[in-house]
Order: C-alpha cells, then structure tokens, then sequence
C-alpha cells in the first residue's frame, strides 16, 4: 500500500468481541496502523475530540449515543474524519440515514473483514485528499493575505509618494509665479519709490507756502497722506520681491518678538486676549532684524483682523524644534539643521481651501479697499523664504488659523544689535513731545514709553511753551514737528531756548528746505528727525542727544 500517513482507527461497538475482531484483522492489514477502541458513541466522542483519527468504524445500535448521534457530532467537531457505519441487515432506512449525515461508506453485519479493510482503506485515502485539499487552502489563504498586505504598503507609499510629488510641483509653481511677480513689482517699485519721492517732497514744499487752514492746504495734506501710504505700499512690494536692502546678522529672535509684540499690544482691541509662549533660549537666526519684525508683524495683524468680529485668543510661540520628516521633505535644505519655530495662531474666521490656494499671492486679498492691499503674506513669504525658511498654515474655516515659520537657527550666537536698540536706548528722563497730529503725538508717546522716557505731549505749540516756561527745569528734552500752526518749530525751539539755554531740543521736519541744518545749528537745535519717525531711529537719536549734553554740562 503506498501509504504516506498512518492510519488513525477508532471503533465503536459496545461488544468487545467485535471491536477485538476488528483489531486483529486490521493490525494485520495495514503496515502503519493505531488503533483506539470506544465502547459507546459518548466515548468515541471524546476519544476523537483528544486523539482526531482519521477513520472511525462505528456500530449503530449502542447505549448512551447511538451511531448515528456520533457520525453527526463528529462531523460538525471535525468535518474530515472519514466514518464508516455498521448496519444490521434488517435495518433497512440505516444505510440511507448514515450517508445523508455525511458518513463515507457503510458495511452490512455481519462483518466480511475483507470489505471492511477495503472500505477503510478508501476512507483513509479520502481523509489524505481531505486533508491535503485543507492545508493547501490554509497555506494559500496565508500567502493571500501576505500579498495583500504587501500590496497594500506598496499603495499607501505610492500614494504618499503621489502627494509629494504634487506638492513639489505646487511649491515650484508657487515660487516662478513669485518670482515673476517680484521680477515685475519690484522693477516698477524702484521707479515708484523715485516718483513717490518728488511728489511727497514738492508736496511738502507747496504746503509750507500755503496759508494755515487753507482749502489748497487741506487738499495737499491729503496728497501728502496717500503718498505716504503709497510709499509704505512701495516698501512692501520691495521686500516681497527681496530687492529691498538686507542686512543679515545673529540675532536672538526672542528680543524682536517680544518688543514686536509690546508695540502691537497697544493697538489689539480688548475682545482679542494675547498669549504668549516664548523660550528666551531658543537662540539666534541669521537675520534681518526690520523685516523680521515686518513678519511678526504682519502675521499678527491677519490673525486680529480674522477675530475682529467675534474676539478670540491670538497665541505667539516661538521655540527651537528638531525637523520633522514632513517638513524635511518639502524642503530639504532644512534636513539635519536645527530650528527656531515661530507661530502666530488665532481663533478668527479661518480659511477656506480655495482662498488658501493664493493666500501668498501678491495683491490677493479678501478684504475691502482700505482694510488690506494683499501685500502682507506676500512680504511675510519673501522675508521667509530669502532666509532660507519655510512657513506652513493650517486652517480651519470658522475655528481659525496658525501660520508656523521655520528659520534656520545661526551658529554663531547673537551679536547685540537688537539688546543694544531695546536696552542700551533706554531712559527715563522727562520729555516733551510736540506735534500737531495728535496720532503722532500718541505714537510718540508710546515709542518712547517703550524706552522707559516719562513723555508729556501736546499739539498745540502756543499750548507747548506756556507748560515749558511754567516749568522749564522739569523737562529733559523737546522733540517738536516743525509744520505747526501759530508757532512753527523752529520757532517755538528759539523760544524755549530763551528761557533755558541748555535745554536740548529735536526737529521732527518732511522734505523741507525752510530749515537748513545751518539754520537749525544757530538756533541751538541738538538733532534732526526725518519724518515719518520711526520709533527705534526715534529712540536712538533721543539717548544720543541725552548722553550728549549731559556730557557737555560736566
Ligand atoms: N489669520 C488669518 N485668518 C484668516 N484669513 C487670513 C489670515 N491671514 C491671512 N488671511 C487671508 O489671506 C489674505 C491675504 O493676506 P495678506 O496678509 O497677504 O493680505 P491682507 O491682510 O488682505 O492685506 P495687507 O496685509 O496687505 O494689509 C487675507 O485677505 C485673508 O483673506
Ligand atoms: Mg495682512
């Protein structure tokens, strides 16, 4: 027999004479054979539970379970085991029950032993098949599933694969249109800045001339108002398109943040709660230190305008982080370097996907004329990117917004440039601030509060002098705008200079020749301001002049 497996063989028959026949002829038989015996179908059962035979030869009519209830059980427990019934002759429905609950064969009693043998002997060839047939769809559902799963990871990383790719290709897209644009703006923004010049100038000039509260003075005062704008515009345009001048040096990015953020306070309606979440050691960048203070600036100025409405929280962080792989991928220049991670996130009206789609584009706003020109991500992007960072957004229309920039961090640890404007400019000597804009004077006031200085200001200038000669001791300094009505500045100076001779005075003056620097020397003016006065030049020229005489009073 080519018998590859041995043969398994339970009996069941209550009689052991019968089972023992059994035995001894199959022994006999086969070369390979176990045999176990069962003196009832309960037995059998717990005998095939334990020990899985591969044929079992069963009696019919038995105590406890008859052989039929087994050939039943047993297939349900164990579906292959092959069961061969023996049926008395005068038990006709037998045969027919036996088969239809799924035995293999069956052998009318008495028994011929060789028919049984024979019998088994298929039996067993079934259970190989059986048995075979069963692995093989084990091992081949097996093998499915490791295919499948394998496919799978191919397809996911096809697909991440795909995204990037996208992305790339959306970034690429994104950086010609902007240089383009940059190319473009930033041609036409030289030319500008050269005509803005001569119009705020000759502007300036011809208001001088005209007579105080005139209809003709009035109308050049709103030239001189949107020239001005279209200057500030004009640097924007600049700055996007990286022709404006940089100058990078170590700086600890904290400092300019922070003071960043003191200047912007003043301006945030109370609906909108600032957080703050800045590491002092995060370090330093190679960096223009104005323009990033533009980035933080801007950012911010988009995240109030988007909780204007509602109020909300706008949370600044700033800490160093390592890159992770998402972002080393879309830009890998910034692999393997360490970073500063600066974000401004906000609780305003969020964006949706298609405005996000241009949010950098130069000129593409979604506010109305007056509220936004569309400039300041544009600028924000250009900054960003000409120091070799990345900025990411993330939104959520109606939940809000957080714009995250990367900067590399500097090796070279902060020079201190930015220390030096914030703290080395500071005071607290008594000073009078004049103009006749009372924004200006506001603005005055709070550059200089910034600094420490105890500010008093005033827009009249008749209003001016009367408070110095009252108390002429308790002033350290006067700054004064030189276009005022009543007494000009130049005037009022000689004035207050006349009653204290050493007392120091500053002339905020535009684009004017009325006062040459000889003239103003004569006068006794220590210093000029050119306007519009920017605070840090405002701060650095006031402890300048400070330092000066009271060097010269020793
Ligand atoms: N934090 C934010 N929340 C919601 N929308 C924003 C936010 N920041 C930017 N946006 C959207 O992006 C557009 C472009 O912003 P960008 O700063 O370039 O220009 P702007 O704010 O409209 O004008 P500008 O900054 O020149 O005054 C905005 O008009 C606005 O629709
Ligand atoms: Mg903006």
């Amino acid at each position: 027999m080519a018998d590859n497996t041995i043969l398994k063989l339970l009996v069941v028959d209550d009689e052991d004479q019968a089972r023992r026949q059994i035995r001894k002829y199959i022994e006999l038989d086969f070369n390979a054979v176990e045999i176990v015996e069962a003196a009832n179908g309960a037995e059998a059962l717990e005998s095939a539970d334990r020990w899985r035979p591969n044929v079992i030869v069963s009696d019919i009519n038995m105590p406890v379970m008859d052989g039929l209830e087994l050939l039943r059980r047993v297939k349900k427990m164990i579906p292959k085991t092959q069961i061969i019934i023996c049926t008395g002759r005068e038990d006709h429905d037998a045969p027919i029950m036996a088969l239809r609950a799924g035995a293999s064969d069956y052998i009318m009693k008495p028994l011929n032993m060789e028919e049984l043998s024979l019998a088994i002997l298929r039996a067993k060839k079934q259970w190989e098949t059986e048995d075979f047939l069963e692995k093989n769809a084990e091992r081949l559902e097996k093998l499915v599933e490791k295919r499948t799963a394998r496919l799978s990871t191919i397809n996911k990383k096809l697909r991440a694969e795909r995204a990037i790719k996208k992305e790339l290709e959306s970034q690429y897209r994104q950086s010609l249109k902007m240089q383009a644009i940059g190319v473009l703006a930033g041609g036409i923004a030289h030319d500008f800045n050269n005509i803005l010049s001569a119009i705020i100038g000759y502007t300036d000039l011809t208001m001088d001339k005209l007579k105080e509260g005139s209809r003709e003075r009035d109308n050049l005062g709103e030239v001189m108002k949107a020239g001005r704008r279209a200057k500030a515009l004009v640097k924007q345009i600049l700055t996007f398109s990286r022709q404006d001048d940089q100058e990078k040096k170590p700086v600890e990015l904290y400092l300019i943040v922070k003071e960043t953020l003191k200047l912007l306070r003043a301006s945030v309606p109370s609906t909108i709660k600032m957080k703050e979440d800045i590491d002092p050691d995060s370090g330093s960048v190679l960096a223009d230190a104005t323009q990033m203070s533009q980035v933080v600036m801007n950012l911010c100025a988009n995240a109030e305008f988007a909780m204007r409405e509602k109020g909300g929280e706008l949370i600044v962080s700033l800490r160093e982080v390592e890159v992770d792989d998402e972002l080393a991928k879309n830009n890998p220049s910034l692999a393997d370097r360490k970073l500063i991670k600066f974000s401004v996130a906000d609780k305003g009206c969020g964006i949706d996907s298609a405005t996000m789609e241009r949010i950098f584009d130069p000129f593409f706003t979604t506010k109305k004329a007056g509220d936004g020109t569309g400039l300041g991500l544009a600028a924000v992007h250009g900054i960003v990117t000409s120091h070799g960072g990345a900025i990411t957004v993330k939104s959520k229309p109606g939940a809000g917004s957080t714009f995250d920039i990367y900067l590399p961090k500097a090796d070279e640890p902060a020079v201190d440039e930015i220390k030096k404007i914030f703290q080395a400019y500071k005071g607290n000597e008594r000073i009078l601030f004049v103009d006749d804009e009372r924004p200006l004077v506001r603005l005055g006031m709070e550059a200089l509060g910034q600094f420490g200085y105890d500010v008093v200001g005033e827009t009249s200038s008749v209003e001016a002098l009367n408070r110095f000669r009252r108390a002429p001791e308790k002033f350290d300094l006067v700054i004064t705008d030189q276009t005022m009505p009543n007494i000009a500045g130049d005037e009022l100076a000689r004035e207050m200079i006349k009653i204290r001779s050493d007392i120091p005075v500053i002339l905020c003056t535009g684009f004017s020749k009325t006062i040459t620097p000889e003239k103003a020397k004569d006068i006794g003016i220590r210093d000029f301001i050119l306007k519009p006065v920017l605070a840090n030049e405002l701060a650095v020229t006031v402890r300048k002049t400070l330092d000066l005489s009271a060097e010269k009073e020793r």
